[in-house]
């Protein structure tokens, strides 16, 4: 279907975004990205390249110029088609930090403070945190792994700029992996917190979370989510990944000392592994469970390295190709930056009127 015929006929609206740092793994693809491609006849989707999100772990500038290009290559070659969504570059649309500075004071510091991925990446900073009990107040010690060691305020008010994120565009639906699901209440809560307040402005959004494929956990670390910034090379793969690291990280999954083919919550390792190729071949994990029956984990691990070869295939080749087109990418850009920005104008100065500000002066 093309754009027009998206624009005649109004569609639900889906945002969802990805932060641009670096390669995207497996659980980014079969968590997100590949699901976003299936919406793309059915919603009116935006998808954005946070790069604000990027920087509250700052990376080094030339770095992160190249990650947001090398993600728009890599959204492309998944199969987000530019003629059906709109991908933007989040600083390039005004109203994402005007809204979330909004909602920022809407939002209790101990909402923020007891946020999972707030307190994970603190500890990696070397702080810990602790609730009181029946208090409102988080404490932090700091352990000393880091003798400079600070949080940024940024890495504290992250969920509240994913929710403006959202609340921009008035999303319907947002489709998610499972670790976002804390961020996407706390933005539900902010919604309704406005709405109540200021009266009915922004539409509750709904998460979108896949029943196969949602979490996916560490080669290395099985009870940890698959991650980009995990040190141990073997743990995590990524959609670029040539044949060959395929098959060595793989291999070297960790699985259990028994023979059983089965995912439970005992057998962490062959349960991702039985994830992955249910995502990627459609086959349910019960018929997988039968399917191995009697066999070894090599077996289990050769198909899964099949299936992620054949699939991964084509997206690294496409990725080479479009990541040498510079031009290209950037006239994709800039039409998801005038779409995005134009609704996140309407919905900008709406929330703007509704809270007390003054409209600027047009001559
Ligand atoms: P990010 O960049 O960490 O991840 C992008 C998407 O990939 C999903 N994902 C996973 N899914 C399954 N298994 C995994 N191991 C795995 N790792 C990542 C994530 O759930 C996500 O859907 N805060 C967000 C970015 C963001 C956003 C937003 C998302 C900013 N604003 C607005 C939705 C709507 C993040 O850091 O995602």
């Amino acid at each position: 279907m093309s754009k027009s015929d998206q624009t005649s006929k109004p569609k639900p609206v889906i945002l969802t975004c990805a932060q641009p740092t670096g390669q995207l793994t497996l659980g980014n693809y079969l968590g997100a990205v590949r699901n976003w491609s299936d919406m793309l006849d059915d919603y009116e989707c935006f998808f954005g390249i946070v790069d604000l999100h990027a920087i509250t772990v700052p990376p080094k500038p030339s770095d992160l110029r190249q990650n947001v290009y090398s993600c728009i290559a890599q959204y492309i070659a998944c199969g987000l088609d530019p003629k059906k969504c709109h991908q933007f570059v989040q600083s390039h649309v005004i109203g994402h930090t005007e809204l979330a500075w909004i909602l920022t004071c809407m939002t209790p510091i101990g909402e923020l403070q007891r946020m999972t991925q707030f307190k994970d990446k603190a500890a990696k900073l070397g702080f810990k945190v602790a609730e009181e009990k029946g208090s409102d107040d988080v404490k932090f010690t700091h352990e000393g792994v880091r003798a400079q060691a600070s949080i940024n305020a940024g890495l504290l008010c992250y969920p509240v700029l994913m929710a403006a994120d959202i609340l921009l565009y008035n999303a319907e639906l947002v489709p998610v992996g499972e670790d976002q699901r804390q961020h996407l209440e706390l933005c539900r809560d902010l919604a309704g917190r406005f709405n109540q307040k200021y009266s009915e402005t922004f539409k509750i959004p709904e998460p979108y979370v896949p029943k196969t494929g949602a979490r996916i956990m560490s080669l290395s670390d099985p009870m940890h989510k698959m991650s980009k910034s995990d040190k141990n090379e073997k743990a995590t793969i990524f959609v670029l990944d040539k044949p060959e690291q395929i098959k060595k990280k793989i291999g070297s999954a960790v699985t259990d000392s028994e023979a059983e083919i089965k995912a439970n919550s005992t057998k962490p390792g062959v349960s991702n592994l039985l994830t992955i190729h249910s995502s990627l071949s459609g086959e349910s994990i019960n018929d997988l469970e039968s399917h191995f029956l009697g066999k070894g984990y090599g077996e289990l691990k050769a198909e899964v390295i099949e299936l992620l070869t054949e699939n991964l295939r084509p997206v690294r080749e496409s990725y080479h190709e479009l990541i040498k087109d510079k031009n290209y990418l950037d006239s994709v850009l800039k039409e998801g930056a005038q779409a995005a920005q134009k609704r996140a104008y309407k919905i900008l100065s709406k929330v703007s009127r509704k809270i007390g500000l003054t409209e600027r002066a047009r001559n």
